[in-house]
């Protein structure tokens, strides 16, 4: 079944080249969204586009505040207004807070805080003259947690979702949601890198006493597909009451039920 709200829409997609942004961006095409699909590596971005009715690709850093009004503007220009806001793209530098550079703290704030905010403010000053549109914002099971060696992603992470509560709560009065994914392990390039060998995938579900993290209860990593589900749910009327709403879908793995 299609939700309402989200065929014929234009929906703007960051970190869309790849994992789950290359999953959430198929998710709403496939149900009929017209998509603008951003991410720093145009390129890859474009051959997905090219795989979407009616998409466009657009070569984007969002740490560039300029470039983020600038894609939105043209993105605007080719494709309507965009009615549907998902900030995706992320990076993550693992490192103990003792061992984190001024480079790579600078970095993860940089993209995943200061990125956000600048399409976060760029979507909803649009979105707000129009008086309709929904933002989902893709954070991490890790902004609610605290995980070793992920000092800065998981305090960069908790910023980015109260920055989108606290957007939700000023547009509120304006018919805008703003709703939050957060994504526990998921099977992409961002979460193999951080492990060392083939088995890591189960010591993963397994969960691990030593580094105080106690698995996922349901078995199995989060696929992208199920992220993309989640965004289009809250983008959707499906869930025209709701906001200011983190979802985790994260396999029960910090075991908030
Ligand atoms: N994979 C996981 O286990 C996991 C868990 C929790 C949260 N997340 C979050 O989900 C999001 C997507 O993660 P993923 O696993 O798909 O990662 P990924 O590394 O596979 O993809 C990230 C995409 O973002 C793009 N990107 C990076 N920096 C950018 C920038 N400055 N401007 C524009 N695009 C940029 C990359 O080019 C890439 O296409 C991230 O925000 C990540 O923090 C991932």
């Amino acid at each position: 079944m299609t939700p309402d709200g989200i065929a014929g829409r234009t929906a703007l997609v960051t970190g869309a080249a790849q994992g789950i942004g290359a999953a959430v961006a198929t998710a709403l095409a496939s149900r009929g969204a017209i998509v603008a699909l951003t991410d720093s590596d145009g390129e890859a971005a474009h051959r997905l586009a090219v795989t979407l009715d009616g998409s466009r690709a657009y070569r984007l850093d969002v740490t560039d505040c300029a470039a983020v009004e600038r894609v939105f503007t043209a993105a605007e220009a080719d494709l309507g207004p965009v009615d549907i806001c998902v900030p995706v793209a992320g990076i993550l530098r693992p490192a103990y807070l003792l061992e984190t550079t001024d480079t790579d703290w600078r970095a993860t704030f940089d993209v995943n805080t200061t990125g956000v905010f600048h399409v976060l403010r760029c979507a909803g000053r649009r979105m707000a003259d129009r008086g309709r549109g929904s933002i989902v914002t893709v954070s991490s099971n890790a902004a609610g947690i605290p995980r070793l060696g992920m000092a800065a992603y998981a305090a960069a992470k908790a910023a980015t979702t109260l920055l989108t509560k606290c957007l939700g709560l000023e547009l509120a009065d304006r018919g805008l949601r703003c709703n939050v994914v957060a994504p526990g392990s998921t099977d992409t390039a961002m979460q193999r890198a951080l492990w060392t060998g083939p088995d890591d995938a189960t010591g993963v579900i397994a969960g691990s006493l030593a580094t105080y993290r106690t698995g996922i209860p349901l078995g199995r990593l989060v696929e992208p597909a199920d992220i993309a589900n989640a965004v289009v749910f809250l983008a959707s009327d499906q869930a025209r009451h709701i906001t200011m709403h983190d979802l985790y879908v994260d396999g029960g793995a910090t075991l908030r039920a």
